[in-house]
């Protein structure tokens, strides 16, 4: 599902260059910088390394200060614009998902979590393989290479205790019931008129026809399990410490 943008989200970077105030980001919550991770994974890394550490074709964008994007503005229409007389392209995604590059690309230099980690991540990867936690995580759920640069402590914390707390709605659980009496569950990828795209539970892509669905429900929840009770205290240390490293 294609978020809709309004058209000033593109404007402002080109009317704020006529006033004093900086503009900051507006998307760049830890959802934000999930999806800039997938957008730079597909159309940055290539050049600027997996990491954003450097590539063949391209600088370091993991340091603090960049030449050509001092300011979050600047790094905006950098990406917009390219880098005149250099291999560096112009980007023609909408406005929401520049900022969410941004926000992506501005938090590589910063380790949000890692510092905090106080378990033994050792432990933490044996309890990542004992509660099956890749089962979901490689196709279903989002690519946690990175995690602990995208959230703080409080958010991984989060996401493992109450899961449901905040959920991109791609990820909400959809079911439906056919004409022909069949149940289907999964999440939502995508709809127009006529159909509708889902991810069923065990992981296979499928459309369906709407006229082929007799009811359907949409429930705003994580398919993920809480961990709550799951985990002890020092269990969910060891695990922050395996995700963050
Ligand atoms: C074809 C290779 C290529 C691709 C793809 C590419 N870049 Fe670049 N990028 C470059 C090069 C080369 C430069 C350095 C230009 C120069 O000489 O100043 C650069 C510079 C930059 C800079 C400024 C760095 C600084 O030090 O000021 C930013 C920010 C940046 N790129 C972000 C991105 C993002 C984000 C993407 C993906 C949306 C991307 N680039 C895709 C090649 C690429
Ligand atoms: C039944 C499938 C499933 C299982 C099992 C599962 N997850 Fe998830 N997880 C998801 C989905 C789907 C999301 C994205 C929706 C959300 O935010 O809850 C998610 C989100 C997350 C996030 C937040 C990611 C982000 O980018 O914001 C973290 C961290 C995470 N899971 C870690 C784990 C760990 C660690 C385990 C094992 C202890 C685990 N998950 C088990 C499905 C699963």
């Amino acid at each position: 599902m294609r978020p809709l943008v309004p058209f000033f989200l593109l404007a402002l970077p080109l009317l704020a260059q006529h006033s004093d105030t900086a503009l900051t980001n507006p998307f760049n919550a830890p959802e934000d910088r999930r999806r800039g991770g997938e957008f730079y994974r597909s159309q940055c890394a290539n050049c600027h390394g997996m990491d954003g550490k450097g590539g063949a074709s391209g600088p370091n964008l993991a340091t603090a200060s960049l030449r050509h994007a001092p300011t979050e503005e600047a790094m905006f229409r950098v990406i917009t614009k390219g880098i005149a007389g250099t291999s560096m392209p112009g980007f023609s995604m909408n406005g929401r998902e520049i900022w969410q590059i941004v926000a992506y690309v501005r938090s590589l230099n910063v380790s949000r979590s890692a510092t905090a980690a106080r378990g033994d991540a050792k432990a933490g990867e044996q309890l990542f393989t004992a509660l099956r936690c890749a089962t979901c995580h490689t196709d279903r759920a989002p690519d946690l290479r990175g995690i602990g640069q995208r959230l703080t402590d409080a958010e991984l914390q989060l996401a493992l205790l109450d899961p449901s707390a905040a959920v991109a709605p791609e990820y909400w659980i959809w079911q439906a019931t056919t004409t022909s009496g069949q149940t289907i569950k999964g999440s939502r990828l995508n709809e127009d008129t006529f159909s509708v795209q889902i991810l069923d539970s065990a992981g296979r892509l499928r459309g369906l026809a709407k006229t082929e669905i007799e009811r359907q429900t949409l429930e705003r929840r994580s398919p993920m399990p809480s961990f709550r009770d799951k985990l002890t205290g020092r269990q969910l240390q060891d695990l922050l410490a395996y995700l963050v490293q």
